[in-house]
């Protein structure tokens, strides 16, 4: 009988499958918890339950690097906020509002995704403060609390004028529907914000960033450790392991799970119950950089 207490109990039932099973599930999205997201996550339930109404409510901005888990991080909350129907059951109710900025972002795009994120079918242009009136008349509608918006970083992509125009937007948005807003991007989405200084004052930085070695790093390999479906531990949080995978995966917590998920499936096609430093090396995985020369090779 194997002992299956460094799983959590969802892997410990997962690990009991045979391997082709186990292969087929690999690829479901688990949420780890770590110390930046669960005080990101700490901070939105704050911002959300502040006092609606408030004169100046604050805003959050989470930058990191790409593909280091901003949008889990939004996404996680906003499940925990969905939409709903009302007490009364006469109306949906938007807690959380969450959409994405526009790539090549422009006041009317940025109205067309919030009004299709509220359900209003979309394909009408009307003239700019029409859009502004109804937009903000459905967001009180449906008792918007928050908005997060991901993928701000598109903001630099448009003109100064129509950023200026779009940061005037929220900062609008925001003052008038008295409502906390969230950001999510890159290094780029900070530049974004801070040229405006009235937004920038209001958004407090909240930076998500390169995973580095430390206990932190250890522990996040520890908890990655009890959703892998191996019936024997890897110890993963050790020296030797913690170095390789931290080199390998160059720091962002999506190539962290690219490059577990596949020395799991490496180990499984091997009839191996467990990751070691063997198996990370035979794995189908490239580092990120090693990725991108290939690509840039066969530009050539
Ligand atoms: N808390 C977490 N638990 C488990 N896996 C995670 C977590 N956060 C991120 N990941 C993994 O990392 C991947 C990238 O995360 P995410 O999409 O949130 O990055 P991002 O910072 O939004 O990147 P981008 O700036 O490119 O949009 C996810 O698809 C997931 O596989
Ligand atoms: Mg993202």
């Amino acid at each position: 009988m194997v002992s299956l207490s460094h799983l959590g109990p969802e892997a410990r039932s997962l690990a009991m499958l045979p391997s082709a099973e186990r292969l087929a599930r690999l690829r479901m999205e688990r949420w780890i918890g770590y110390t930046c997201a669960h005080q990101a996550l700490v901070q939105l339930e704050a911002l959300l339950s502040d006092e609606p109404g408030k004169l100046r409510p604050k805003n959050i901005l989470i930058v990191g690097p790409s593909n280091n888990g901003k949008t889990m991080i939004a996404e996680k909350f906003h499940r925990a906020h969905p939409q709903r129907m009302s007490e009364d059951g006469e109306h949906e109710v938007i807690p959380v509002l969450m959409l994405q900025m526009p790539a090549e972002a422009t006041a009317n795009r940025l109205h067309t995704a919030l009004q299709a994120t509220l359900g209003t079918p979309v394909g009408f242009y009307g003239r700019h403060d029409v859009r502004e009136a109804l937009t903000l008349r459905l967001m009180r509608a449906v008792g918007v609390r928050m908005l997060i918006i991901d993928e701000v970083h598109n903001l630099l992509g448009a003109t100064a004028r129509r950023q200026r125009e779009l940061l005037n937007l929220l900062r609008f948005i925001g003052n008038d529907l008295r409502i906390p807003i969230v950001c999510l991007g890159i290094r780029d989405a900070y530049l974004a914000i801070r040229s405006d200084d009235q937004l920038e004052n209001r958004f407090h930085p909240l930076l998500l960033p390169l995973w580095e070695a430390g206990e932190e790093f250890a522990r996040l390999l520890a908890s990655f450790e009890t959703v892998l479906p191996l019936r024997e531990p890897s110890h993963l949080a050790t020296a030797p392991l913690c170095e390789l995978i931290l080199r390998r995966s160059e720091g962002t917590i999506g190539e962290i799970t690219a490059l577990l998920n596949s020395a799991t499936v490496a180990a499984l096609l091997q009839g191996e119950e467990r990751i070691n430093c063997a198996v990370i090396e035979r794995a189908d995985y490239h580092p990120p950089s090693v990725r991108r020369r290939m690509v840039e090779r066969e530009l050539r």
